[in-house]
């Protein structure tokens, strides 16, 4: 059995993730390549409870180390039982973000240091790394903007446009660290300029699959 694909989808706050990501989905399916579409955190019963319990505005203060911890223990869940069984069964997984959001949340938002993200990537991860990363972007105030026509923000969604700016610039940096992976896609401009782009940099893997 060929082991599928890993393909994540990054990005700011309001950069059209959604759209994109059921966009990404139908050109699979249209390609007759099974997919799981699912998201971090969370992508099983206990990693969305622990999703809720981050994206709570109204918790307890929780620490950057609880925050870090939180999203690998969510990660660990995920991996076991619904990325590695889909992709050793062959099938291609395209998940809503992945631990390129935590260097961006984590290590740019929230200030922690690299070398400990990296070691608990490897930790629970092993060698598992996505094969491509999709990353979309768009300046902080385009996103934002659409971010607040969706209504009651989360725990992230209230932090501060520094915040966000930080994380920006952290993604930019894992894109610059690792061009063969990270694909930038640029998120400000039509629907299907965006698009285009993103089949651009899918077209690699699938043709190969075909
Ligand atoms: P979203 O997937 O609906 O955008 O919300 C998930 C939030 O969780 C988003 O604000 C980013 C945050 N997050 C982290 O801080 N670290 C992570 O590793 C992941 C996967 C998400």
């Amino acid at each position: 059995m060929i082991r599928g694909k890993f393909i994540t989808l990054e990005g700011g706050e309001g950069v059209g993730k959604t759209t994109n990501l059921t966009f990404i989905k139908d050109y699979l399916a249209h390609h007759n390549i099974p997919v799981v579409v699912t998201r971090e955190p969370g992508g099983t019963a206990l990693a969305e409870k622990i999703r809720l319990l981050l994206l709570d505005p109204h918790s307890e203060t929780i620490s950057e180390q609880a925050e870090l911890l939180l999203v690998f223990a969510a990660r660990s869940q995920h991996i076991k039982h619904v990325i590695e069984p889909a992709l050793s069964q062959g099938k291609w997984v395209l998940c809503d973000r992945f631990t390129d959001a935590t260097y961006a949340y984590q290590g740019g938002g929230r200030n922690m240091r690299i070398s400990t993200i990296e070691h608990l990537e490897n930790l629970v991860q092993g060698s598992l790394r996505p094969d491509l990363t999709l990353l979309l972007d768009a300046p902080v105030e385009v996103g934002m903007r659409r971010a607040k026509k969706r209504g009651a923000f989360d725990r992230f969604e209230a932090e501060t446009i520094s915040f966000f700016e930080h994380v920006r610039r952290a993604y930019l940096l894992q894109a610059e660290l690792n061009p063969q992976r990270i694909k930038l896609i640029r998120a400000n401009q039509p629907l299907t300029d965006v698009q285009r782009e993103i089949i651009d940099a899918m077209r690699f893997l699938v043709r190969n699959q075909c």
